[in-house]
């Protein structure tokens, strides 16, 4: 049996977690066809509540910011009863769980949008790519370029939704400002063009991930908002010329805000920012992107991060922390049911069951 801090309580801006496995944030498209999360959803974040904190899937702060159908949202009465159902599982577990708030920007579609509206993006920049939409596969469009004066409105979005997540009972929220997003579209010079004093030089770039946390911040208080980067994941058809330069820039304006943290998503095998934006940070860490036990203990002990979030692994193993602190195998996950509805690759992986 392992002994290392990664099992050790935890304390991350105002909370303490019983242990620093955390659930990273997954899409699973289970909601229903207007974003409610229901009973399926709850059970299955109820199974992963001995994580040290579950990071809900990205949720989409309002009906313009869409990317998927069925994922979840978070503007409406319903989405709040229903998701009021997730964190009450949750917590009756001895569990907490923070909601990962999102924008899709360009990530859309007309047909997902309401009025059939041109998905908003930093600047008029097309991704490659294709989206999913109720008459199938269709490529994505070039979006539009928010007006400087819809800006405000964006950030209003973000803290109603925050608001709406204390109301729903979570215990905090992430910001989704990583792979390829609205707010990582602004942050990243691939996609972000504009003249204005939202883009140009780094600052300017992360100036609306930074208006965005103070709006939620004022909501939440310090030390129960995070924050979520990934200045590597050319997922979403994202680049940037300089990522040191961005994503330094990037945590250093996000120092001293009160966050609870900073989640950075860089795979472990290639990680080299992730030390540097530590530093200019200077709050906690959590760390994603391949970990296993080894890994996610190196890092912890090595004061490198404060906690590592696990993704795929957890998808598969309801019981995880127990599993890796107890050296116990994990189940394959099945990447066919990852994006596919349904109970089945859902809240049918089996918890470890000690031999009697
Ligand atoms: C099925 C699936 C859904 C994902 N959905 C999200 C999401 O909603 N928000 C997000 O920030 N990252 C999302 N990710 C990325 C994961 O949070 C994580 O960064 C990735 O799986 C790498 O971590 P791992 O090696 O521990 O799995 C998703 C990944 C997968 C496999």
């Amino acid at each position: 049996m392992k002994r290392s801090l990664l099992f050790e309580p935890v304390k991350l801006g105002k909370l303490w977690l019983p242990n620093g496995v955390l659930m990273a944030p997954l899409t699973r498209l289970r909601a229903e066809a207007d974003g409610t999360p229901g009973e399926m959803i709850a059970k299955y974040y109820e199974q992963r509540a001995s994580a040290g904190l579950i990071i809900s899937e990205m949720t989409v702060v309002s009906a313009k910011g869409q990317a998927y159908l069925n994922a979840p949202g978070m503007y409406t009465e319903g989405h709040r009863k229903g998701w009021r159902r997730v964190t009450d599982a949750v917590h009756g577990a001895g569990g907490r769980i923070f909601s990962q708030l999102a924008h899709a920007g360009r990530i859309s579609h007309p047909s997902l949008l309401p009025g059939g509206a041109i998905p908003v993006g930093a600047s008029a920049v097309r991704p490659a790519g294709h989206v999913h939409t109720r008459s199938g596969s269709q490529p994505y469009v070039t979006p539009r370029a928010l007006e400087i004066g819809e800006i405000g409105g964006v950030v209003k979005e973000f803290a109603d939704a925050a608001r709406m997540a204390m109301e729903a009972g979570f215990d905090g929220v992430e910001l989704h400002s990583a792979n390829g997003y609205l707010l990582d579209q602004f942050l990243r010079d691939g996609t972000n063009w504009r003249q204005d004093g939202y883009g140009g030089p780094a600052k300017g770039r992360a100036r609306l991930l930074l208006e965005v946390v103070e709006a939620v911040t004022e909501v939440w208080g310090a030390g129960r908002v995070g924050v979520r980067l990934s200045p590597f994941n050319g997922f979403n058809d994202m680049s940037d010329t300089n990522p040191r330069e961005t994503f330094t820039v990037a945590a250093e304006a996000l120092s001293g805000r009160g966050l609870a943290y900073l989640h950075i998503f860089e795979p472990v095998q290639e990680a080299w920012l992730t030390p540097r934006l530590r530093q200019a940070f200077g709050g906690a860490l959590v760390v994603n992107g391949g970990f296993d036990v080894e890994t996610g203990n190196a890092v912890v002990e090595g004061r490198s991060a404060d906690a590592v979030a696990f993704g795929v692994p957890f998808l598969a193993n309801p019981d995880l922390p127990e599993r890796l602190r107890a050296g116990l195998p994990l189940n394959r996950p099945d990447p066919t049911t990852f994006y596919t509805g349904g109970a089945r690759g859902y809240i049918d992986y089996p918890v470890h069951s000690p031999i009697v």
